[in-house]
């Protein structure tokens, strides 16, 4: 039985006040225990039930992508582990890879709150975090010392964003700064600016800033650890050429398409409860079902645009194998959730990759990423 479905779904879509913010600092806290207690029979138990439960090992899900392994095409968002406080669990939840961040130069509180909704008429969530976490160097501390003298299949992207404080010209070495303090935990690094709630982070999409950020990250990087950058959904297609040719130009592993939208077309959702403000009226990036669509169609043209040779990372409204079946056959060869797991629970992740070898199975492939692109 899911007992997530049961218990946790049906008071998350009742309306019944339940600060989102809250419970995921709830979660996560937890989850970070659980990581970390290797002693206490509970902490024990819990961790092997989840294994049993949550993960499914399977050589057909696995990929080599940048000389590493990859255990299945599905990661956490991110924007879930902000910090790094869970960073192994996710391999116990059923993930090939997690992204943790994202995370800036300096620590800081975020926008005020509230600051995450849910909206279950559309199977999405608003939030407006503004970046809250603890910083390059925090981070840096915590990777450590849950690393060091760990061996770890996990892959694990950290996703760097600007400060706050920093003015949009200096953002390079803002995000240089972070890197340099990262560089020796994370597998591969994201540059994130299309976050809607840092002021004129996404404006960094444009090629002439994007190029300064990444000379400087590229320079210190000298090719040793793969860079993506993380586009927003609302770029037109012109500025998706522009952000593909400033990619090629820097030599970047990937780019990861999309973070939150600040479309509000087709919600069923007018009010939001918390605040008793219409939807039109809150600020804040839109994720899960309502994004769904539209993401994939980016995956779709960049993979169209660069004949396959870039790799994409797909994140957008998966909460099935069928939307993950259709992000990767557009061209994405490793997938992000995060609204999807609110919604259905951990064990989304399991099911999502049985239903990928379902249709492996069915279509002859014996391994997915002959799926990637398929259908573009
Ligand atoms: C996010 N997302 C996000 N992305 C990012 O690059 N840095 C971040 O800090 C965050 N923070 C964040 C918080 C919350 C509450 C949500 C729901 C999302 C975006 C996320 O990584 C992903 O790109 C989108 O949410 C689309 O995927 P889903 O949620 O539709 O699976």
């Amino acid at each position: 039985m899911d007992l997530y479905k049961v218990l946790v779904r049906p008071y998350l879509i009742s309306g019944l006040p339940a600060d989102p913010e809250l419970l995921h600092n709830m979660t996560v806290n937890f989850l970070s225990w659980l990581d970390r207690d290797e002693i206490s029979p509970i902490a024990l138990g819990i961790n092997s039930l989840l294994k049993q439960s949550c993960r499914l090992t399977d050589s057909r899900l696995k990929q080599t992508l940048w000389g590493l392994e990859f255990n299945n095409p599905l990661g956490l968002a991110a924007g879930f582990d902000k910090n790094g406080d869970a960073s192994g669990i996710w391999e116990n939840l059923g993930f090939g890879f997690a992204e943790l961040g994202t995370c800036t130069l300096n620590a800081q509180p975020g926008n005020p709150r509230p600051r995450m909704f849910r909206l279950p008429l559309d199977l999405a969530a608003l939030n407006r975090m503004g970046f809250n976490n603890c910083g390059a160097e925090e981070m840096a501390t915590k990777l450590a010392s849950r690393w060091q003298s760990n061996p770890r299949s996990l892959r694990l992207g950290i996703n760097l964003g600007k400060s706050k404080v920093t003015p949009l010209e200096e953002a390079a070495a803002d995000y240089l700064g972070s890197f340099k303090l990262l560089k020796n935990w994370g597998d591969y690094y994201v540059v994130n600016v299309s976050s809607p709630n840092t002021a004129g982070l996404r404006s960094l999409q444009e090629a002439s800033s994007l190029s300064i950020i990444l000379d400087a990250l590229q320079q210190e990087n000298q090719g040793n650890k793969p860079i993506l950058v993380k586009i927003a959904p609302d770029l037109t297609w012109e500025e998706i050429s522009e952000v593909i040719t400033v990619a090629k130009t820097y030599q970047l592993a990937g780019i990861i398409a999309t973070n939150t939208t600040i479309s509000r077309t087709g919600l069923k959702t007018k009010i939001i409860s918390a605040t008793g403000k219409a939807i039109t009226e809150e600020a804040g990036g839109l994720s899960g079902a309502p994004l769904r669509q539209h993401s994939t169609e980016i995956i779709r043209f960049i993979w169209q645009q660069t004949q396959g040779k870039m790799l994409i990372i797909g994140t957008g409204g998966v909460f099935t194998a069928e939307d993950a079946w259709e992000k990767i056959t557009a061209g994405a060869s490793l997938l992000e959730v995060y609204t999807g797991l609110i919604y259905e629970g951990p064990l989304m992740v399991r099911h999502i990759l049985e239903g990928l070898l379902i249709k492996l199975e069915a279509r002859g492939l014996s391994n997915i990423s002959e799926a990637v692109g398929l259908q573009s």
